[in-house]
């Protein structure tokens, strides 16, 4: 599973990662900042909750 984080989409409600704090990172303006690589093992759910939390849908998971 990936997360692909669209920046330009990112408007810093910074909800992604209220939802999943191990997942996503904010930068010093708190917009998401961006993921590479998998999603390491037994955190699918938090990637899927990150970015169900987005009002913004900035976050794909797959
Ligand atoms: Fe940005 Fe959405 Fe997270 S707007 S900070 S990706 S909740």
């Amino acid at each position: 599973m990936k997360i692909t984080i669209e920046s330009s989409s990112c408007s810093g409600h910074a909800r992604c990662a209220a939802a999943a704090p191990q997942l996503f990172r904010l930068d010093d303006d708190g917009y998401a900042l961006p993921l590479d690589g998998d999603v390491p093992q037994g955190l699918e759910q938090a990637a899927r909750d990150g970015a169900t939390a987005c009002p913004e849908r900035a976050i794909t998971v797959r």
